[in-house]
Formats: structure tokens, sequence, C-alpha cells
């Protein structure tokens, strides 16, 4: 691969999105969040009325949606049939929804396939992209150039998300960061999970500048 790839995984929480977005504008790469596309799809699925608990019933309509995927990380945008779903794709009815539709293979099969044509077009068109999910160095982009794996304590991870919403408290955060991440991280395909050629990151105590400038000098490295 040509291009500079940067996979970054991690559970709900660690801060993916605010590095990933800092790491691509510092080396002025693309940006995609892929947990975004299974937010989209998610709530699509919703939208229907397709019931998320029966996931035959999701693989067969699986697809359908139109996902549109920007990747600037100044503006990360995503639309489902027209539909700019940006910030429907952060409530409440869709991160609960969210792991079972992304635990159905066909959902996978599809999403990952796309975000492969996203990493190659980036790599061919331009210096390449930050991919941030959960199955990234496993799975979506096995040969990245540099892998990541963030993590932090289920405490100051539930403080960060609940200082980012509103009507939520520590502990019901707490409680539905310990739910998702258990469910996406025993699925059967593609869990959540860090490579065995992943640097694991803990940015516990952390500001999002030391952690943005301890991943460009992880990535310097290997360039
Ligand atoms: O990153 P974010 O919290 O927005 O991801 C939402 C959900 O999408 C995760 O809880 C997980 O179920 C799913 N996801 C995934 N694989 C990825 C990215 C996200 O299964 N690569």
């Amino acid at each position: 691969m040509a291009g500079l790839v940067v996979a970054i995984d991690g559970p709900s929480g660690s801060g993916k999105s605010s590095v990933s977005r800092g790491v691509a504008r510092e080396l002025g790469l693309r940006y995609l969040d892929t947990g975004a596309m299974y937010r989209a799809i998610t709530w699509w699925m919703l939208r229907e009325g397709v019931d998320v608990g029966d996931a035959a019933a999701v693989a067969a309509r699986a697809g359908e949606p139109e996902l549109v995927v920007g990747t600037d990380p100044d503006a990360p945008a995503i639309a489902v049939d027209g539909v700019d779903v940006a910030g429907p794709i952060r409530g409440p009815e869709v991160t609960g929804a969210v792991s079972a539709v992304s635990a159905v293979p066909e959902v996978r099969r599809r999403l990952v396939a796309r975000q492969r044509e996203i990493m190659d077009e980036a790599c061919r068109d331009g210096a390449g992209i930050v991919i941030e999910g959960r199955d990234i160095g496993t799975v979506v982009a096995p040969d990245a150039t540099v892998k990541i794996f963030l993590t932090a304590s289920a405490e100051e991870r539930a403080r960060r998300r609940t200082a980012e919403l509103t009507g939520t408290t520590l502990e019901a955060q707490r409680e539905a960061m310990a739910r998702r991440d258990q469910l996406d991280s025993t699925r059967p395909v593609n869990p959540l999970a860090k490579a065995d050629d992943a640097v694991e990151l803990d940015t516990t105590g952390l500001t999002l500048d030391e952690v943005i400038a301890e991943v460009l000098r992880l990535t310097k490295e290997r360039t």
C-alpha cells in the first residue's frame, strides 16, 4: 500500500475520535470514523422499523441503505439515503441498538468492504488515512503502517462521555458503556480486539494533545 494508514481501535470513550481527527489534521490525511457507518445503518434499520434483535431481518435489509461517508477530519459528514444523519446517529436510540446491528455478519461484510475501498482511494489519491473503530488493526487494515489500541480506565471513559452528553449521569454512562463494550468484544465476528502488533496506549490522565503527540511519534517511528 502506497499511502500511510493509521489504525486506531479501542473501546467506547477511549478518545478515538478526537485523537484520530487530530492526527489526521497534523499529517494532512483523510479520516474515517467506521463507528459512524455502523451507527448510520442502525439509524436506517430503526427508521424502517426493522427489529434489530432479529439478525436475519437485519441481514436481509443490509444492502438497501445508501451510505455517503465524508473523510474530511474537520467536517466528518455522513448521510443515508440522502438524509444527513450526523446528529441523530449520536442519540440514545442508535447508541442502544448499534451493537446488535454491528454483530450481524452481513452488515460487517458490506461495511468492511466499503471501508477498504475508502482506504484504498485515500492512499491512491492522497497521503493516506486515519481509520478508527474496533476491528481496524485486526480486519479492515491488517497491513496498516501503525496500529494503536487506545484504552482508558472505565471511570475516565464514562467521565469523558458524560461531559459530552446532556441528560445522563456518570453511573448510567458507565453501565451503558460496559454493556456495549461487552457486546462488542464478545461477538463472534470481528470483535473489538487489540491486534498482536498494535501499540496499547493508556490515555488515563493524559491530555488530548499528549495522546496525539504520542501517536504522531509512533507513526514517525514507522515511516
Ligand atoms: O465508535 P462508536 O462508539 O461510534 O461505535 C459505535 C458502535 O459501532 C460500536 O459500539 C460497535 O458496536 C460498532 N463498531 C464496530 N466496528 C467498528 C466500529 C464500530 O462494530 N469498526
